[in-house]
């Protein structure tokens, strides 16, 4: 079976499937090759914070009806430090901008529903998904399908397929350059059927970091740092919740409902890019081509400012014969890549325990937190970076 089309998307998650969607807004025809089936990319359970421009980026392309009456708008996120006093990170009051929490698998429901409203097609359990001819005027991707192999041939493709996919590996080791920094612990998150505290808050506490999260106003999303190699078993409910509570100030403490995990999950951090995000015809875009530690809530929201950059490279390319935006993306989408890499290490940083760590590094760390509670410059700053820094042109 062969087929043609003018952007073959590889990888189905958030930044595939908006990338797809807009594009056939604008009359570019594509296809969507994911390795996994429908169920499980919805079963996906990620962040859940969108910055003000990923908002607007939604509404713009008609994705806002639910997330407007689901999702619930944030002036700001909450850190606390011991007995220190609670900072506010005020986006409202140094930006003007609200954020808004509502969590990544809901996008996803709403993105698969648009795109298979307009017809668009999205072949999901498509195994050994490889990229060819990148490098030529005529690249194909070809895969297998209910054991039949399968093939695309395509003007560009987009690779859309996370961190563990096939775009990146498909670019050549004498151009790929990775940068990377593991940090030695990880987080536990949990789901839990019961209002959230009124903010998202950040803790530190020398037992570890903790944080307060919501999906809605009946699901509540909590996390505790954890070592390297803990599984979920060696975290019973009884056990999370102890650690959680303790790792709050008392009066945050005594405002979380806790209850019975609903989901439960480990994950490691970690900061990584790749230089170059295009190869050819290939264009790298989300977790394809970087990864973010959670701390800033930076993912997802980066993974939409690619698509913005390279959905206005696509369509000035075919409809107005403009190559400008294409020879500029990687550059473009990289700059915001670093800020937001910048960020989430700094938090990351800040806010969690490092094993090894001396009284020196802790009064460092501590001084920083005094200066965000005295220093409006750091305030003003740290607002903007979490809000989200504007597009470029
Ligand atoms: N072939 C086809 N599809 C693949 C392949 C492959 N070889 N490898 C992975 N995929 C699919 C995955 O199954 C997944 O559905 O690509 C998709 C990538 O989706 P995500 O990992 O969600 O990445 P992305 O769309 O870039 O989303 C950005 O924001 O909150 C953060 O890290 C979080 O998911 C996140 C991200
Ligand atoms: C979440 O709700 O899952 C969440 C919120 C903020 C973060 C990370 C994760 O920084």
């Amino acid at each position: 079976m062969q087929t043609k089309t003018q952007v073959a998307i590889i990888g189905g998650g958030p930044a595939g499937l908006l990338l797809s969607h807009i594009l056939d807004r604008s009359g570019i025809d594509n296809i969507v090759v994911e390795r996994q089936s429908k169920a499980y990319v919805l079963g996906r359970i990620r962040a859940g914070v969108l910055e003000a421009d990923s908002v607007q980026m939604l509404r713009d392309f008609g994705l806002g009806e639910r997330m407007d009456r689901e999702g619930k708008p944030k002036n700001g996120s909450g850190i606390a430090w011991q007995d220190k006093p609670d900072f506010f990170i005020d986006v409202k009051k140094w930006t003007g901008k609200q954020m808004m929490a509502y969590g990544q698998t809901a996008i996803t429901e709403d993105l698969y529903q648009v795109r298979e409203r307009d017809g668009g097609e999205i072949v999901n359990e498509a195994k050994n998904v490889s990229i060819h001819d990148i490098l030529s005027d005529a690249p194909h991707i070809t895969y297998e399908k209910d054991g039949e192999k399968r093939r695309i041939d395509c003007g560009f493709a987009a690779g859309c397929d996370g961190f563990h996919g096939v775009s990146r590996q498909s670019i050549s080791d004498i151009v790929l350059k990775t940068y990377e920094r593991a940090y030695p612990f990880g987080w536990l998150g949990i789901m839990v059927e019961k209002p959230p505290i009124v903010n998202l808050v950040y803790a530190y506490h020398e037992r570890g970091f903790a944080l307060a999260s919501l999906r809605s106003e009946v699901l509540s999303r909590y996390y505790v740092q954890c070592a390297p190699g803990d599984t979920v078993d060696d975290w019973p409910d009884d056990r999370f919740w102890e650690e959680l509570l303790a790792r709050f100030p008392k009066h945050l403490a005594e405002q979380i409902v806790t209850g019975p995990s609903i989901e439960k999950s480990i994950a490691p951090l970690r900061s990584f890019v790749v230089e170059p995000m295009r190869y050819g015809r290939l264009f790298l875009a989300g977790d394809a081509a970087y990864i973010v530690p959670p701390t800033g809530a930076k993912g997802l929201n980066l993974a939409f400012s690619d698509v913005h950059y390279l959905s206005r490279a696509l369509v000035e390319h075919h409809k107005k014969a403009n190559n400008h935006y294409l020879d500029t993306y990687a550059d473009t989408a990289l700059r915001r890549v670093w800020s937001a890499e910048n960020l989430s290490w700094r938090l990351t940083r800040l806010l969690h325990v490092f094993p090894g760590e001396d009284p020196f590094d802790e009064r460092i760390w501590q001084n920083n937190y005094d200066l965000l509670l005295h220093l409006e410059s750091a305030q003003e700053t740290l607002a903007r970076e979490y809000v989200g820094l504007p597009f470029d042109d």
